[in-house]
């Protein structure tokens, strides 16, 4: 197996875990590294003991011209043109989501992969989410027959959010990247389900938004990049199927975590759903057996979850809404298809997605097969966002969903 050199682009919060975890990989020889904030570049190079550094993207693509991956984690709005970039550039490239932030650069980044054949992948940690796995495999055996509803989420209060965008230093005000429209940041939510219909793609939306104006001044015209006034958005997709998916993201909301996961995913022989951490999973009137319920707690919820509630040290009003559950493997997590190296990772944040992603991307690349998550999942994780968030502007009008299409059918998938 070739082994990949892999450039990291944005010290920011979020790259740490990857940088870590790309450097215990047995596919990577080399982990680069590259910030346009000094101090930042010099404390992760100490840190994670890296020998390369680079004072920014560019300097990194023009100074490294031996690496063959790159990886994005500068913030959100950022990630298209670097992408394209990248690509056009000879590189396989891994994104923290989203893919882009406007139509015209996802056609770009899909278009640009297609004719370059180099491996795209976006990182969306809630593919590996335990409810979204339990959903798609349960799916593909048949349990729920045909999809006729779903309903998913990201819960994000902005105060809790402060501090990140603070964190990003710039010319600006924090708060006209945090203003950014909450739709356009709907690939947890949508992924979740749309990752089990496989076969689907969404076809029309109407959106919803609620018009903020708390104290705090980031929503509103001239207050944001984007003159968005809506802190919390609700969009009603119609399925390529025929179902139907209620989506919410909301950045203003007094609920706790888990923020981001599925409800309800319901199809016509059997259903899912999940309130805090009780996950269910029924058959309905109609199938060979009649109704049957089964409680997932023990396979959805994560390790510790599970291990702190049998002990009876748990405080069930207080625990089930705590971050801590959100992190490590749970039960349903296919531990034994990964690398022996990330077998014993201590607890994880994001239900411990990022090893599966790391391992997707690098495995990728050096098969040169289609990972899950590719330039065409993206596409059809975020344009509906993009046309959701117009149509609430308009106040909610049915608008049509632009499809990108399937991947090309003769690149061999990494996963059948
Ligand atoms: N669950 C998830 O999937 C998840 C969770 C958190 C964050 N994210 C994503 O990860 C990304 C990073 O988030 P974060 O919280 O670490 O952001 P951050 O603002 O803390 O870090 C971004 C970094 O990128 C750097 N940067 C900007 N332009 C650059 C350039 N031209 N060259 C090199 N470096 C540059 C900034 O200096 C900063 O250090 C975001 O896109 C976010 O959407 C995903």
């Amino acid at each position: 197996m070739n082994k990949i050199k892999i450039g990291i682009v944005g010290l920011g919060y979020f790259s740490d875990d990857f940088i870590r975890l790309f450097k215990m990989h047995p596919g990577v020889e080399e982990v680069v590294l590259a910030d346009i904030v000094e101090e930042r570049l010099k404390s992760s190079m100490e840190k994670h003991q890296i020998k390369r550094g680079f004072l920014g993207f560019d300097e990194m693509l023009e100074g490294a011209p031996d690496l063959d991956c790159i990886g994005i984690f500068t913030q959100r709005h950022l990630h298209g043109p670097m992408v394209i970039k990248a690509l056009k550039a000879g590189k396989n490239v891994y994104s923290a989501v989203p893919i882009a932030c406007t139509i015209d650069e996802i056609k770009e980044i899909v278009d640009t992969v297609r004719e370059t054949h180099k491996i795209y992948m976006m990182g969306e940690t809630c593919y590996y989410y335990p409810c979204a796995i339990f959903c798609r495999q349960k799916y593909k055996e048949g349990g729920f027959g045909n999809f006729v509803y779903g309903e998913s989420q990201y819960y994000h209060d902005i105060s809790e959010m402060y501090h990140d965008f603070q964190h990003t230093l710039g010319k600006d005000d924090w708060r006209m990247p945090a203003g950014i429209p909450p739709m356009f940041y709907p690939t947890h939510s949508i992924a979740m389900i749309l990752s089990a219909l496989s076969n689907q793609h969404i076809t029309q939306v109407s959106c919803l938004g609620l018009e903020d104006h708390n104290k705090d001044n980031i929503y509103g015209a001239g207050k944001n990049y984007w003159d968005n006034p809506f802190s919390n958005e609700t969009a009603l997709f119609r399925l390529s199927g025929g179902g139907v998916m209620r989506i919410n993201e909301f950045r203003r909301v007094g609920i706790n975590k888990p923020s981001s996961y599925i409800t309800a995913f319901y199809g016509d022989e059997g259903s899912y759903e999940c309130s805090v951490t009780q996950h269910t999973f029924q058959r309905g009137s109609s199938t060979e057996d009649g109704p049957r319920i089964e409680y997932l707690d023990e396979l959805i919820n994560c390790n510790n979850y599970i291990k702190d509630k049998k002990a009876g040290t748990m405080d069930m009003t207080k625990d089930p809404c705590s971050v801590k559950y959100i992190i490590g493997y749970a039960p349903v997590h296919d531990v034994a298809r990964l690398p022996e190296v990330y077998h014993n990772e201590g607890p994880g944040n994001h239900f411990n997605s990022h090893p599966f992603l790391v391992d997707d991307f690098a495995r990728a690349v050096t098969s040169g097969k289609l990972p899950p998550n590719n330039a065409w999942d993206a596409a059809r994780y975020m344009i509906p966002g993009l046309i959701a968030h117009e149509s609430a502007l308009q106040g909610g009008i049915l608008m049509d969903v632009p499809d990108l299409g399937d991947a090309p059918s003769d690149w061999e998938r990494l996963y059948k």
